[in-house]
């Protein structure tokens, strides 16, 4: 075999394992089960154990405590984080992905379905699914890619669904700002 056509096996074996992995890499959504971590469900479970009326009011006496502060000095400082770019990054913070995750099975899963297919039990009809498997447009438990920005303001201010069937009847986005702290709703955005 003369040099040149070794050269162009190689580099054409070499594209082909660059594809297959990246192919491998973005061929779905990993399972949630995966991107959650024991000791975070633990701790979730905890929170909302708490008695509080909302996940939030439970994060704000949580954080309290952990630093010495009041439950509403906690809330004023949850109200301080930015509401156009995420505070959390899975790059600087893989424990994001897997708070978000377990937020997200508590809360969005009987909706959205386990994987964000637009599956979930609470629903009469499936629904779109969450751009899980559009390139660039995944949802946090993917562990890679990353959520658009305007899911902050949707998860905050709720939507109007897309009519499931012919009587136009539709199941809202509830609005997530009286349930969730700002802090938890960036954790489902994480990317
Ligand atoms: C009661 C059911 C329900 C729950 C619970 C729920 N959602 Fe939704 N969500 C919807 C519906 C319905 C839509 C609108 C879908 C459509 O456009 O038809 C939606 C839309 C969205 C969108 C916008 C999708 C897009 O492509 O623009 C995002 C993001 C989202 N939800 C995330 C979440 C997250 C995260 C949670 C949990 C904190 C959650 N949802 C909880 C029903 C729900």
């Amino acid at each position: 075999m003369n040099n040149a056509r070794l050269f162009r096996l190689t580099t054409v074996s070499l594209l082909l394992t660059v594809l297959m992995s990246w192919v491998a890499a973005c061929s779905g959504p990993q399972p949630l089960s995966r991107a959650i971590r024991a000791e975070d469900q633990d701790a979730y479970v905890q929170l909302l154990s708490r008695g509080e009326d909302s996940p939030r009011l439970a994060f704000y006496a949580r954080r309290a405590e952990e630093l010495g502060i009041s439950p509403s000095d906690a809330e004023q400082r949850d109200l301080e984080l930015p509401t156009r770019s995420n505070p959390f990054s899975a790059r600087h913070d893989p424990s994001a992905v897997s708070r978000g995750a377990v937020i997200y099975e508590s809360h969005c899963a009987s909706c959205h379905g386990l994987d964000a297919d637009g599956r979930g039990s609470q629903l009469p009809a499936p629904m779109p699914e969450l751009g899980f498997h559009s390139f660039g447009d995944r949802f946090a438990v993917t562990l890679h890619g990353g959520a658009p920005k305007k899911w902050f303001r949707i998860l905050n201010e709720g939507a109007t669904g897309t009519p499931y069937n012919e009587q136009g009847d539709v199941v809202q986005m509830p609005a997530f700002n009286q349930t969730l702290a700002r802090e938890q709703i960036w954790l489902e955005a994480v990317s």
